[in-house]
């Protein structure tokens, strides 16, 4: 089986984290990755709320093991109540992102929770290891939100020399070679978004999840047109890696003039209201050309870490 050292003190059959990915990984994503023996986290995006995060836990239903959840800074300080209602279930970790800002750490830390956050630099890495327990370096490959800083290899021995937490990998992770790629280089574990976002448990909707399985690798770009055609105050430093589509070929490379484009952004809010991906953010990373069908969650991780598992052993014989 594979596994590393943090993997096992953690009481994990396998060194996979799943992404808490806003609106995707809900409470069935999570317990489909903690039944295949990694750590399954619930996500709370840019639209979490108490309410929303009280239905995804009750999806999770009787749990096997661990799980996790992962709060978006700025949506956590404007949503009173939300940190505490993570609290309350006891999960094993909250992973809070976005953020430089490591005042809540104490707190988690208080009710004997675990803590991890994004980092894109070997600094923002080494400030964070000053409190935060696991390291997840985000590499621009990611899909989602993130800062496009530094691809995930180059990123992930800055911040293995910065810091002496464990440090899990995450960006462009979509295969088994992947997979073993990270650990061989001396992660921790992989956290995978865009790999799971395609799971059947995953909360995806059809049109959306159809656009990704067509998707190549070289499909996707880093931008705000999102963000700002939805108001959303992200902060500029963390644009998101979607797929491109008709909003992007239309706004990229002049997201500002969205703001004042009032047609545009209605027609944005239909479209996501309506899973039309040819105009509404589905968020992907580069590894996004590798995903050829929904299935499972446990097979595709139990695929992954078998594809690893072989590949690091025949590297290893010489
Ligand atoms: C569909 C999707 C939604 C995401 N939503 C969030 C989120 O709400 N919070 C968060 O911390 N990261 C989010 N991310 C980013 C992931 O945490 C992670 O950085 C990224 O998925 C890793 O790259 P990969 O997608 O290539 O595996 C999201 C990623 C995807 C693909």
């Amino acid at each position: 089986m594979l596994s590393t050292p943090w993997s096992r003190e953690t009481g994990l059959r396998v060194p996979i984290v799943n992404a808490p990915m806003g609106g995707v990984a809900g409470g069935r994503l999570a317990a489909a990755v903690t039944a295949a023996g990694g750590l399954g986290m619930i996500g709370m995006g840019s639209t979490g709320t108490v309410s929303r995060l009280t239905g995804e836990l009750e999806s999770l239903g009787d749990i096997s093991g661990p799980f996790g959840i992962g709060l978006v800074d700025w949506v956590r300080a404007r949503e009173p109540g939300l940190l505490d209602a993570a609290l309350a279930a006891r999960p094993a970790l909250i992973a809070i992102g976005f953020t430089e800002d490591f005042s809540w750490v104490d707190r988690v830390h208080r009710h004997g929770v675990a803590t991890a956050t994004q980092v894109y630099d070997a600094e923002h890495a080494w400030r964070a290891a000053a409190g935060v327990d696991v390291i997840v370096a985000r590499g621009a490959e990611g899909g989602g939100h993130g800062a496009p800083t530094l691809a995930t290899l180059p990123l992930l021995d800055a911040v293995l020399d910065a810091v002496d937490v464990p440090v899990l990998a995450a960006g462009g992770i979509s295969s088994g070679r992947t997979l073993a790629a990270v650990l061989a280089a001396g992660a921790a574990g992989a956290w995978l978004g865009t790999r799971l976002s395609i799971s059947t448990e995953a909360l995806t909707p059809d049109r959306t999840r159809e656009a990704l399985l067509r998707a190549h690798g070289t499909d996707t770009l880093t931008t705000r047109v999102f963000d700002i055609g939805q108001n959303l105050p992200w902060p500029p430093r963390y644009p998101s890696r979607v797929l491109r589509n008709d909003f992007t070929r239309r706004w990229a490379g002049r997201e500002n003039d969205v703001a004042d484009a009032t047609a545009a952004r209605d027609a944005l809010a239909a479209a996501m209201a309506a899973d039309d991906p040819a105009v509404a953010p589905v968020d992907a990373g580069q590894g996004v050309g590798m995903l050829t069908e929904s299935r499972p969650a446990g097979r595709i991780i139990d695929e992954l870490c078998s594809v690893a598992e072989r590949a690091l052993r025949s590297w290893a014989a010489g």
